[in-house]
């Protein structure tokens, strides 16, 4: 695996590569990878000629210090892992080679910026739409691969690569989970094993959910779903949501629905979703 740290090192190589005509894909991630990064590496690697991944910690994106300054950098363990992946380019650049000069970022992506995560995290996906903007300009590729978990994000991605006539074709991957539920998340390293205990009320929830969607109204789904969260002080339920899947709206019929929850675990914010049908 080649690996760069730089901007300009890492637009050398692409050119000399783009000769050749090759179909580039691009995995995105802020590392501490797990299972759900690998597939997203191997659905690339069946798609594309080249699959280049790239580290970053985005600062833009975090709405709360603590979790910026928390969140895991396992560099070393990171770059196993793509190796064994089969990731071809690793680019794992510093942050003042993103950010040199202060700068401003007035995309505004509608109105899923005012719903769930957006509603809750603001001015996330500003920082979002920012960092994923620099890194498609950066690479160009043919492909991006993400994964599912951080469905809104996609939405988000997606709405932007359309606004900007970016040409990138997206793809969202499916969440994986552990064997008893829990959707992988870098975030899942901090959990307590009391908290990891807890934390397994978030697919209980929507296992539940999708199992009764057809036989309940959506009105007592939530209700029961929301059940899950309560009577135990480890869980701080922010939103579960049940909502159209493609512009998170309020459902008008049982088609195309999402189940989408964000709940605080001791003190991991934790996100998870299930398409319904
Ligand atoms: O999903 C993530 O890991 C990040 O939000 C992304 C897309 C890499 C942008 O920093």
């Amino acid at each position: 695996m080649k690996s760069f740290k730089t901007k300009d090192s890492l637009k050398n190589y692409l050119q000399s590569l783009k000769k050749g005509n090759v179909k580039i894909g691009l995995v995105p991630t802020m590392g501490a990878l797990h299972q759900g990064h690998v597939s997203l590496i191997e659905v690339s690697k069946k798609h594309c000629d080249i699959t280049i991944a790239t580290i970053f910690v985005n600062p833009t994106q975090f709405n709360n210090v603590d979790d910026l300054l928390k969140y895991p950098k396992p560099i070393n363990q990171d770059q196993k892992i793509l190796e064994a992946a089969g990731c071809d380019i690793l680019f794992n650049p510093e942050t003042r080679e993103m950010y040199d000069d202060p700068e401003v970022w007035d995309y505004e992506v509608g109105e899923l910026n005012t719903v769930l995560e957006g509603y809750f995290r603001p001015g996330h996906y500003k920082g979002v739409t920012q960092i994923v903007y620099k890194l498609f300009n950066l690479v160009k590729p043919d492909l991006a691969f993400f994964g599912q978990k951080d469905y809104q994000q996609f939405l988000v991605i997606k709405k932007m690569t359309e606004d900007f006539n970016l040409g990138i074709k997206l793809y969202a991957c499916p969440i994986i989970r552990e064997t008893d539920g829990l959707a992988m998340s870098s975030r899942n390293i901090r959990l307590s094993p009391t908290e990891r205990i807890a934390a397994l009320q978030i697919s209980k929830s929507l296992y539940f959910t999708k199992k009764n969607y057809t036989v309940m109204p959506i009105a007592d789904l939530k209700e029961k779903a929301l059940k899950f969260y309560t009577n135990n002080s480890l869980l701080n339920l922010e939103y579960f949501e049940i909502v159209s899947n493609d512009g998170l709206k309020p459902l008008s019929n049982k088609k195309n629905a999402i189940a989408l929850v964000a709940c605080t675990v001791g003190n991991t914010r934790l996100i998870d979703n299930m398409m319904l049908d």
